[in-house]
Parts: C-alpha cells; sequence; structure tokens
C-alpha cells in the first residue's frame, strides 16, 4: 500500500489487461522466477544500478541488460524532459525499489511514478522490441466525477488531447515535433479550473507507434472514465495522464493551451513550485477586505443596475457605470453564470491584479462576492475602447499619428510591465484593439489583463492578433 502514496487521489484500476498484480508498480503474467534464482540476483543488480545508469545518459533514456541465456534481465529507465539529475535519480529509485518489492518473482513488470519527477523503470527476460507493447496496460482514475458541463468538458479534453497527441507523436526534426515524444499542457475548462495533461512515449518507438499507443491509452481512458475528475493510463511504451491540478513539477512555465478560450495566465514566479500554487500567492484577510464590497454599496454606486447605466455587455456579463461614495467614477464588471465553487480562487485572483498599478493597465478597485453573485469592479476608462477609433472611417481621424505613435509607445510600456515587473509574471495573450481603453486624455489603458482565470470564457474568443498597420 506505502506505492499506492504517489498517486494518493487516484484510487482505484479500472481496466487491466495481463497484470498479475497492480499498485503504482505493475507486475505482469508472464512467468515466475524463484526468488533464490541468478535471474532474481541480475534483476537486482541492474535495478540497483539505474538511478545512476539513466542519470548518466543524455536525455535521461538508459537501457541494457545483464546476465546470460534465461538469466538475462533487460531493464530500461527514463525521465521526463526538464527532469533535474536529482528529482530523476530518486524517481528512478523508487520505481527500482518498488518493482523488486511489490513484484517479488515476475519476470516481467514496469512502474511509472509520478513524484518528484515521471519517470520509467521497466525489465524483463526479454529485450524491448522497439514496438508497442499493449501488455499490461492499467487505468486508474480520480474517484470524484466531473460536476460541470460534461458537454463542454469532453469538448475541451478531446480537443486537447488530439493536439497534444500528434505533438507528441510528430516525427522527429518536423516543424511542430517535440522531438522526444513528450509534451505536457495546459487548457482552461472553466474560469476556475484548467486541465493539466502530459504524454511520454519511450524513445524506442516508431512515430506511428507512439501515435498508436497514445491514441490506445485516451481512448481506453474515455470509454470507460471519460466523466472522471482525472487519470491515469500506463503502458509499458506509452504514459498519459490529466488531472484538474498541475503534478510531476510537468507544468512550470507552460501557458494555458491555444485555442486560449483565455486572455493570460499567471506563472509561478519560479521553477519548482508546482503552477497551481498560485492558490497560495494568499492573500491576507486584511487586503481581501479593503478590496472586497458589499453588494448593496455596489447596487448603490450603479443604481440598482439601472439600463441608464449600461455600458455594454459580453459573454462574461454585463458592465455598468458606477460612481462610488466618496465620487470615483468606477465600471463594474457583474459576472453571470459562475459556479459557486472556488471562490478563494476567485478572490486570490482579484488580489493579485489589483496590486498591479501602472498608468497604463486598467485599475483594478475590487470585488464582490456575496450568493450567486461575482462583481468585479474597475477604474472607469471614459473614451471607449482603441477599435472605436481605428475602424470607424468617421472617427479615425481623431487619432493624428502623434497620438497613434504616444499610443503604442504606452500600450508597450503597459504590457512591459506585466511582462516584466508583476509576481507572479503575466503573459498578456490578447492584445487587440477592443481591449485597449482610452481615458480622457486619449492615453492608452490595456484592460482585461489577469481576469482569465475570473471571466467566462466567450469574451476574449476571436482575433487576438495585433494589427499595427492599422494603427
Ligand atoms: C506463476 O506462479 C503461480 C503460482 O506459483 C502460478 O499459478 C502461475 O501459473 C505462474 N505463472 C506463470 C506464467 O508461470
Ligand atoms: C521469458 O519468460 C517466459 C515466461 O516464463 C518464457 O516463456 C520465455 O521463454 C522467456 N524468454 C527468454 C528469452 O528466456
Ligand atoms: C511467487 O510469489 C508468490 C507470492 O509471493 C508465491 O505465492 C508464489 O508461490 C511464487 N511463485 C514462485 C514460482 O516462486
Ligand atoms: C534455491 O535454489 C536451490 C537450487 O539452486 C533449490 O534447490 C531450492 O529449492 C531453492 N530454494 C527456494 C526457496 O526456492
Ligand atoms: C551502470 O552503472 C554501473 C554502476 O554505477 C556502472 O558500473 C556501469 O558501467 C553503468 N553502465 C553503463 C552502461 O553506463
Ligand atoms: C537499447 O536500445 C537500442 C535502441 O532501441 C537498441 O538498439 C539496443 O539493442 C538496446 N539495448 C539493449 C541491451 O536492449
Ligand atoms: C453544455 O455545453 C454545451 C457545449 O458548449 C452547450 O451547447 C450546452 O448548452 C451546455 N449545457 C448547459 C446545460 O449549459
Ligand atoms: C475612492 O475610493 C476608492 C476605493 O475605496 C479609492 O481607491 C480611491 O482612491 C478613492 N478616491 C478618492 C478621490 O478618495
Ligand atoms: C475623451 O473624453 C473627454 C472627457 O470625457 C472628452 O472631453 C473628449 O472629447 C473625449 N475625446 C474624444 C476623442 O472622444
Amino acid at each position: 500500500m506505502k506505492q499506492m502514496s504517489l498517486f494518493p487521489i487516484l484510487s482505484f484500476v479500472v481496466i487491466s489487461f495481463g497484470v498479475a498484480s497492480v499498485s503504482a508498480q505493475i507486475c505482469l503474467n508472464n512467468g515466475n522466477f524463484s526468488s533464490n534464482s541468478t535471474f532474481n540476483a541480475n534483476r537486482r543488480i541492474i535495478l540497483s544500478f539505474l538511478p545512476s545508469n539513466v542519470t548518466t545518459q543524455d536525455g535521461f533514456y538508459y537501457n541494457g541488460s545483464i546476465g546470460e541465456g534465461p538469466n538475462r534481465v533487460y531493464a530500461r529507465g527514463m525521465c521526463i524532459p526538464g527532469s533535474t539529475a536529482d528529482d530523476c535519480s530518486d524517481c528512478i529509485k523508487t520505481a527500482s525499489d518498488g518493482l523488486v518489492q511489490s513484484c517479488p518473482n515476475q519476470t516481467e513488470a514496469y512502474s511509472w511514478p509520478g513524484d518528484p519527477t515521471l519517470c520509467l523503470v521497466s525489465y524483463s527476460n526479454t529485450s524491448f522490441s522497439g514496438s508497442v507493447d499493449s501488455d499490461g496496460r492499467v487505468i486508474f482514475t480520480n474517484t470524484g466525477d466531473i460536476t460541470s458541463n460534461i458537454t463542454k468538458f469532453t469538448e475541451i479534453w478531446e480537443d486537447l488531447v488530439v493536439r497534444m497527441i500528434d505533438i507528441a507523436s510528430a516525427p522527429k526534426d518536423t516543424p511542430s515535433s517535440s522531438n522526444n515524444y513528450y509534451t505536457a499542457n495546459i487548457a482552461a475548462l472553466n474560469p476556475f479550473q484548467d486541465i493539466f495533461a502530459l504524454m511520454q512515449c519511450t524513445p524506442d518507438l516508431s512515430s506511428g507507434d507512439c501515435e498508436y499507443c497514445l491514441r490506445q491509452s485516451a481512448r481506453d481512458y474515455q470509454s470507460c472514465c471519460g466523466k472522471k475528475q482525472g487519470g491515469v493510463v500506463m503502458q509499458q511504451s506509452c504514459f498519459f495522464r490529466w488531472d484538474l491540478y498541475a503534478y510531476s513539477k510537468a507544468f512550470d512555465n507552460i501557458m494555458v493551451a491555444s485555442p486560449p478560450p483565455m486572455t493570460i495566465r499567471s506563472i509561478p514566479p519560479s521553477a519548482g513550485a508546482p503552477a497551481n500554487q498560485n492558490d497560495n500567492t494568499d492573500t491576507d484577510i486584511s487586503t481581501t477586505n479593503s478590496l472586497q464590497y458589499e453588494f448593496e454599496a455596489i447596487e448603490a454606486a450603479t443604481n440598482k443596475f439601472s439600463v441608464s447605466n449600461k455600458l455594454g455587455e459580453g459573454g462574461y456579463g454585463e458592465v455598468y457605470k458606477g460612481k462610488l461614495p466618496n465620487g470615483t467614477e468606477v465600471a463594474v464588471k457583474r459576472l453571470s453564470e459562475m459556479s459557486g465553487q472556488d471562490t478563494r480562487k476567485f478572490r486570490n485572483e482579484v488580489v493579485l491584479v489589483s496590486k498591479l498599478q501602472h498608468k497604463n493597465l486598467v485599475r483594478l478597485f475590487g470585488f464582490c462576492l456575496q450568493g450567486d453573485e461575482k462583481i468585479l469592479i474597475y477604474e472607469f476608462v471614459p473614451n471607449k475602447s482603441l477599435d472605436y477609433y481605428l475602424f470607424d472611417p468617421e472617427k479615425q481621424g481623431q487619432l493624428d499619428w502623434t497620438r497613434r505613435y504616444k499610443i503604442i509607445g504606452e500600450i508597450a510600456q503597459g504590457i512591459l510591465h506585466l511582462h516584466q515587473d508583476s509576481h507572479p509574471t503575466i503573459i498578456y495573450r490578447d492584445f487587440k484593439a477592443s481591449n485597449i481603453l482610452l481615458d480622457a486624455d486619449m492615453n492608452p489603458k490595456i484592460s482585461d489583463f489577469g481576469m482569465a482565470t475570473i471571466f467566462g470564457m466567450e469574451e476574449t474568443r476571436g482575433n487576438s492578433k495585433w494589427n499595427a498597420e492599422t494603427l
């Protein structure tokens, strides 16, 4: 049971093929040896060498054998790209020790521990064939089911998985190729949840075999467990996992996958911390409180969300003009269709973004969380957005070239601030004229940065290319 802690939430095997016993170690049903046999002695030796043999290889893949005739033991180990030598060595050792312990007399076994990195160790009495060995594949899933719209979930999941299989299995040295049969990626599921997926094939496979192996894994998973909140399909030749959180240190510095229903994503400041530890960029209570508004206060500010105060609406909800008691004008975004869950994350994101202050970034004053209401309160920027001027033949004239040049320079300063000075760094990915607001003096202010995990997705879809020529 000790090994199960490697997959703390993945609690049961749904399907297994030709497997004698399963924990995080998969012992195949392909023959026995006795405990005092030479085969067993050889197995122990080669597995004990594996941590150093793997980490001394470029790319952290090693295969080798020891012994003669029926006592020959083949073994191999690999760690995912980006692993440190220490993590790789730890992982390989965990796997090797686990196999000796969990598979006392099976002539073939493998393991893919996910901690501290992801790695593979396998051994057999036959050499690794270089083709897909589908024997002994297993599926683990999380116990919980997806609670959000399953149709939408499946669309996003399939889109991500199909694209990832293409990347992972692309022939080496082709433009889209990962060149190491590995890929990890993130897709936004809803404002509060991302899908974190990872794929790896062993390097002895052909591109076609890698694709076959991953497709088989994805298909197996979906046909049994498509509604679960995460799962793992292990094979001797490939590995597939997805979850609603980051794992195996594989997602540091990865941005949300396109098609980006998201504008941006914040990235943890340093490698090492899993991406979802963003949650911990918390947020002392006092900061939160000073940013939090009573619903009644917002009703008062917007004249009870009166139609005459309405500035616009989108997939995310409606925007109203409002006035705080001290006279400050604000734009109030009332979000629709927000699920009640994960308000803590909502609050943390708000606090994070509200700390950003730059003259070319629209300021976030605060938020309201009450019952089903989720509301964001922004600085009011009076002169509409850049596209309003650029794409209207009559209004184009109001922006002369000196002004346009100045606007471009200031937008760049805003972006630079996001990309360089914010902690964690925010990468702005929804660069378009309609997201550049203009203040009373026609100075630009970038809007909607940092709000991707708060907003509904629809508003950010579409043209994300910045067309400088139109300025
Ligand atoms: C392995 O050993 C068990 C118990 O001794 C036996 O039932 C099983 O048939 C053996 N399997 C193989 C493939 O030899
Ligand atoms: C490996 O073990 C299996 C099962 O015991 C046996 O049938 C096979 O001949 C062995 N292969 C070699 C190369 O020894
Ligand atoms: C293999 O191990 C199992 C459990 O330890 C034991 O019951 C079985 O007899 C062993 N088989 C052989 C062939 O040693
Ligand atoms: C150990 O091996 C010897 C012969 O090599 C054999 O006679 C004996 O039964 C084996 N003991 C066990 C426990 O398998
Ligand atoms: C594997 O590691 C052992 C022990 O460190 C070493 O003796 C052996 O040469 C290594 N094998 C290869 C192929 O590097
Ligand atoms: C290791 O892998 C390479 C490439 O797949 C293969 O040519 C070689 O025979 C393997 N070595 C062993 C000992 O299995
Ligand atoms: C679920 O999502 C699908 C696809 O996005 C959408 O067409 C459908 O209306 C949604 N159902 C509900 C109940 O929201
Ligand atoms: C008005 O209140 C808001 C929010 O409390 C604050 O950020 C702003 O600085 C205040 N403005 C003035 C002029 O006091
Ligand atoms: C921008 O806003 C200010 C104040 O609301 C107004 O006086 C000015 O005419 C506006 N400029 C343009 C080009 O609309």
